[in-house]
Protein backbone atom coordinates (compact mmCIF):
# COMPACT_ATOMS: atom_id res chain seq x y z
CA UNK A 1 0.00 0.00 0.00
CA UNK A 2 1.28 3.07 -0.80
CA UNK A 3 1.74 5.70 2.21
CA UNK A 4 -0.22 8.92 2.39
CA UNK A 5 1.88 11.97 1.38
CA UNK A 6 2.43 14.18 4.90
CA UNK A 7 3.85 17.30 3.50
CA UNK A 8 3.08 18.78 0.32
CA UNK A 9 5.01 21.83 -0.02
CA UNK A 10 4.26 23.58 -3.56
CA UNK A 11 6.00 26.74 -5.15
CA UNK A 12 6.83 27.63 -2.01
CA UNK A 13 8.69 31.33 -1.91
CA UNK A 14 10.12 32.83 1.13
CA UNK A 15 13.00 35.00 1.91
CA UNK A 16 14.52 37.62 4.75
CA UNK A 17 12.52 40.67 4.41
CA UNK A 18 12.35 41.38 0.61
CA UNK A 19 15.41 39.47 -0.41
CA UNK A 20 14.16 36.28 -1.89
CA UNK A 21 15.96 32.90 -1.05
CA UNK A 22 12.93 29.91 -1.61
CA UNK A 23 12.07 30.75 -5.70
CA UNK A 24 9.53 27.88 -6.28
CA UNK A 25 10.16 24.82 -4.19
CA UNK A 26 8.11 22.16 -5.10
CA UNK A 27 8.35 18.31 -2.98
CA UNK A 28 6.59 15.93 -1.02
CA UNK A 29 7.39 13.31 1.94
CA UNK A 30 5.10 10.02 2.39
CA UNK A 31 4.28 9.47 6.16
CA UNK A 32 7.21 7.02 7.56
CA UNK A 33 10.04 8.64 4.86
CA UNK A 34 13.26 9.29 5.59
CA UNK A 35 14.20 12.20 2.83
CA UNK A 36 16.88 14.28 2.58
CA UNK A 37 17.61 17.72 1.02
CA UNK A 38 21.25 17.99 0.17
CA UNK A 39 23.23 21.32 -1.93
CA UNK A 40 26.00 23.75 -1.79
CA UNK A 41 26.39 25.97 0.76
CA UNK A 42 24.12 29.07 0.63
CA UNK A 43 21.54 27.52 -1.61
CA UNK A 44 18.70 27.66 1.05
CA UNK A 45 18.41 24.34 3.02
CA UNK A 46 18.26 26.01 6.56
CA UNK A 47 15.52 28.56 4.79
CA UNK A 48 13.87 25.94 3.74
CA UNK A 49 13.20 23.99 6.95
CA UNK A 50 13.00 27.37 9.01
CA UNK A 51 10.19 28.29 6.48
CA UNK A 52 8.51 24.63 7.16
CA UNK A 53 8.67 25.15 10.98
CA UNK A 54 7.06 28.63 10.49
CA UNK A 55 9.91 30.58 11.49
CA UNK A 56 9.67 32.83 8.30
CA UNK A 57 6.34 33.17 6.75
CA UNK A 58 5.67 31.64 3.50
CA UNK A 59 5.91 34.53 0.58
CA UNK A 60 3.89 33.04 -1.61
CA UNK A 61 2.86 29.41 -2.66
CA UNK A 62 2.15 26.54 0.15
CA UNK A 63 3.10 23.99 2.78
CA UNK A 64 0.21 21.42 3.43
CA UNK A 65 0.36 18.75 6.16
CA UNK A 66 -1.81 16.01 5.78
CA UNK A 67 -3.94 17.83 3.05
CA UNK A 68 -4.03 20.89 5.00
CA UNK A 69 -2.48 24.08 4.87
CA UNK A 70 -0.24 25.09 7.54
CA UNK A 71 1.03 28.27 5.88
CA UNK A 72 -0.68 30.82 8.51
CA UNK A 73 -0.05 28.71 11.51
CA UNK A 74 2.27 29.87 13.63
CA UNK A 75 5.48 27.99 14.58
CA UNK A 76 4.49 26.87 18.35
CA UNK A 77 1.00 25.87 16.74
CA UNK A 78 3.44 23.68 14.19
CA UNK A 79 5.24 22.03 16.92
CA UNK A 80 1.23 21.01 18.65
CA UNK A 81 0.82 19.75 14.99
CA UNK A 82 3.79 17.20 15.05
CA UNK A 83 6.62 18.69 13.44
CA UNK A 84 9.59 18.75 15.70
CA UNK A 85 12.74 21.20 14.46
CA UNK A 86 16.36 20.73 15.01
CA UNK A 87 17.90 23.82 13.80
CA UNK A 88 21.69 23.91 12.67
CA UNK A 89 24.05 24.34 15.07
CA UNK A 90 21.41 22.40 17.71
CA UNK A 91 20.65 25.23 20.06
CA UNK A 92 20.98 23.45 23.05
CA UNK A 93 20.71 25.31 26.40
CA UNK A 94 23.78 25.05 28.07
CA UNK A 95 23.89 25.39 31.62
CA UNK A 96 21.05 23.63 31.95
CA UNK A 97 21.50 19.52 32.77
CA UNK A 98 20.40 16.79 30.29
CA UNK A 99 17.61 16.23 31.49
CA UNK A 100 16.04 19.53 32.19
CA UNK A 101 16.58 20.02 28.69
CA UNK A 102 14.50 16.77 27.78
CA UNK A 103 12.18 18.66 29.94
CA UNK A 104 11.92 21.43 28.24
CA UNK A 105 11.13 19.71 24.82
CA UNK A 106 8.41 18.47 26.70
CA UNK A 107 6.81 21.84 28.26
CA UNK A 108 7.44 23.19 24.03
CA UNK A 109 5.02 20.53 22.92
CA UNK A 110 2.11 21.36 25.72
CA UNK A 111 2.00 17.66 26.38
CA UNK A 112 3.48 15.34 28.86
CA UNK A 113 3.90 11.74 27.67
CA UNK A 114 4.71 9.53 30.67
CA UNK A 115 7.71 7.44 30.10
CA UNK A 116 8.83 9.38 27.07
CA UNK A 117 12.47 9.93 28.82
CA UNK A 118 13.08 6.45 29.21
CA UNK A 119 12.24 6.29 25.54
CA UNK A 120 14.56 8.43 24.37
CA UNK A 121 17.55 7.34 27.23
CA UNK A 122 16.82 3.76 25.43
CA UNK A 123 17.27 5.36 21.84
CA UNK A 124 20.14 7.37 22.94
CA UNK A 125 21.58 5.43 25.95
CA UNK A 126 24.57 8.72 26.49
CA UNK A 127 21.66 11.16 27.79
CA UNK A 128 20.85 8.52 30.51
CA UNK A 129 24.92 8.32 31.15
CA UNK A 130 24.97 12.52 31.15
CA UNK A 131 21.53 13.13 32.42
CA UNK A 132 22.73 15.02 35.52
CA UNK A 133 25.58 17.16 33.29
CA UNK A 134 25.20 20.63 31.77
CA UNK A 135 24.54 20.36 28.43
CA UNK A 136 27.60 22.77 27.34
CA UNK A 137 29.86 20.88 28.81
CA UNK A 138 29.40 17.85 26.06
CA UNK A 139 30.66 17.07 22.61
CA UNK A 140 28.89 18.02 19.80
CA UNK A 141 28.04 14.62 19.22
CA UNK A 142 26.42 14.34 22.24
CA UNK A 143 25.10 17.73 22.20
CA UNK A 144 23.24 16.69 18.67
CA UNK A 145 21.73 13.68 20.60
CA UNK A 146 20.24 15.61 23.12
CA UNK A 147 18.50 18.16 20.85
CA UNK A 148 16.91 15.21 18.82
CA UNK A 149 16.18 13.97 22.28
CA UNK A 150 14.74 17.14 23.22
CA UNK A 151 12.34 17.24 19.88
CA UNK A 152 10.96 13.67 20.76
CA UNK A 153 9.58 15.06 24.08
CA UNK A 154 7.00 16.26 22.04
CA UNK A 155 6.07 12.77 20.14
CA UNK A 156 6.54 14.19 16.62
CA UNK A 157 5.49 12.58 13.83
CA UNK A 158 7.62 14.19 11.65
CA UNK A 159 11.08 15.62 12.39
CA UNK A 160 13.27 18.63 10.52
CA UNK A 161 17.09 18.10 11.06
CA UNK A 162 19.20 20.87 9.76
CA UNK A 163 22.82 19.51 9.08
CA UNK A 164 22.91 16.98 12.06
CA UNK A 165 26.64 15.90 11.04
CA UNK A 166 27.94 19.54 11.46
CA UNK A 167 31.00 19.60 13.44
CA UNK A 168 30.86 15.76 14.43
CA UNK A 169 33.42 12.86 14.51
CA UNK A 170 32.82 10.24 11.88
CA UNK A 171 31.58 7.64 14.22
CA UNK A 172 29.27 9.70 15.89
CA UNK A 173 27.69 10.51 12.88
CA UNK A 174 27.31 6.88 11.92
CA UNK A 175 25.78 6.31 15.24
CA UNK A 176 22.99 8.83 15.22
CA UNK A 177 22.33 8.01 11.67
CA UNK A 178 22.01 4.45 12.97
CA UNK A 179 19.96 5.44 15.68
CA UNK A 180 17.42 7.52 13.70
CA UNK A 181 16.73 4.96 10.83
CA UNK A 182 15.98 2.60 14.25
CA UNK A 183 13.66 5.17 15.37
CA UNK A 184 11.88 6.08 12.10
CA UNK A 185 11.44 1.75 11.56
CA UNK A 186 10.30 1.45 14.93
CA UNK A 187 8.36 4.37 15.89
CA UNK A 188 7.27 5.10 12.62
CA UNK A 189 8.74 8.86 12.53
CA UNK A 190 9.17 10.51 9.11
CA UNK A 191 12.19 12.51 8.76
CA UNK A 192 13.51 15.23 6.64
CA UNK A 193 16.99 15.72 6.83
CA UNK A 194 19.11 18.93 5.33
CA UNK A 195 23.01 17.25 5.06
CA UNK A 196 26.08 17.88 2.53
CA UNK A 197 27.72 14.52 4.56
CA UNK A 198 27.92 11.93 1.88
CA UNK A 199 28.58 9.45 4.91
CA UNK A 200 25.26 10.16 6.29
CA UNK A 201 23.28 10.67 3.76
CA UNK A 202 24.13 7.39 2.63
CA UNK A 203 23.46 5.76 5.79
CA UNK A 204 19.72 7.68 6.54
CA UNK A 205 18.11 8.56 3.42
CA UNK A 206 15.92 6.26 1.21
CA UNK A 207 15.22 9.66 -1.27
CA UNK A 208 16.76 12.41 -1.48
CA UNK A 209 16.28 15.87 -2.93
CA UNK A 210 18.87 18.22 -4.58
CA UNK A 211 18.44 22.15 -4.37
CA UNK A 212 20.12 25.13 -5.82
CA UNK A 213 19.75 28.28 -5.90
CA UNK A 214 16.42 28.06 -4.00
CA UNK A 215 14.46 25.21 -5.94
CA UNK A 216 14.46 21.87 -6.10
CA UNK A 217 16.52 20.78 -8.77
CA UNK A 218 17.00 17.09 -8.87
CA UNK A 219 15.61 14.36 -6.87
CA UNK A 220 17.49 10.81 -6.10
CA UNK A 221 15.91 7.35 -5.74
CA UNK A 222 17.72 4.75 -3.47
CA UNK A 223 19.34 3.11 -6.15
CA UNK A 224 21.16 6.55 -6.97
CA UNK A 225 22.29 7.11 -3.33
CA UNK A 226 24.08 4.12 -3.35
CA UNK A 227 26.62 5.87 -5.33
CA UNK A 228 28.81 8.07 -3.79
CA UNK A 229 30.31 9.96 -6.55
CA UNK A 230 26.95 10.22 -7.90
CA UNK A 231 25.84 12.11 -4.44
CA UNK A 232 29.55 14.39 -4.74
CA UNK A 233 28.17 15.18 -7.75
CA UNK A 234 25.00 16.45 -6.85
CA UNK A 235 26.40 18.12 -3.66
CA UNK A 236 29.14 20.49 -5.49
CA UNK A 237 26.18 21.31 -8.54
N1 LIG B 1 18.92 35.94 8.62
C1 LIG B 1 19.22 36.18 7.35
N2 LIG B 1 19.05 37.40 6.80
C2 LIG B 1 19.34 37.66 5.50
N3 LIG B 1 19.82 36.73 4.64
C3 LIG B 1 20.04 35.48 5.13
C4 LIG B 1 19.75 35.14 6.49
N4 LIG B 1 20.05 33.83 6.68
C5 LIG B 1 20.50 33.38 5.49
N5 LIG B 1 20.49 34.37 4.55
C6 LIG B 1 20.88 34.23 3.15
O1 LIG B 1 19.98 33.36 2.50
C7 LIG B 1 20.67 32.52 1.58
C8 LIG B 1 20.41 31.06 1.90
O2 LIG B 1 20.95 30.78 3.20
P1 LIG B 1 20.68 29.42 3.94
O3 LIG B 1 21.19 29.58 5.33
O4 LIG B 1 19.26 28.99 3.78
O5 LIG B 1 21.63 28.43 3.10
P2 LIG B 1 22.05 26.91 3.40
O6 LIG B 1 21.80 26.14 2.15
O7 LIG B 1 21.42 26.44 4.65
O8 LIG B 1 23.64 27.07 3.60
P3 LIG B 1 24.65 26.23 4.55
O9 LIG B 1 24.91 24.96 3.84
O10 LIG B 1 25.86 27.10 4.62
O11 LIG B 1 24.00 26.04 5.90
C9 LIG B 1 22.14 32.91 1.64
O12 LIG B 1 22.39 33.83 0.59
C10 LIG B 1 22.26 33.60 2.99
O13 LIG B 1 23.27 34.57 2.97
MG1 LIG C 1 22.17 25.84 6.45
Amino acid sequence: MRKEVLLDVIALNAGYGGKPVLQGVDFQVREGEIVAVIGRNGVGKSTLMKTLIGLLPTDRGSINLRGASIDLVSAHNRARKGIGYVPQGRDVFPRMTVLENLLVGESIAGKSTPGKVDEIYRYFPILKERADQRAGTMSGGQQQQLAIGRVLMGDPSMILLDEPSEGIQPNIVQDIARIMVELNRETGVTVVFVEQNVDMIRAMAQRCYVMDKGRIVAELDREMLQDRDTIRRYLSV
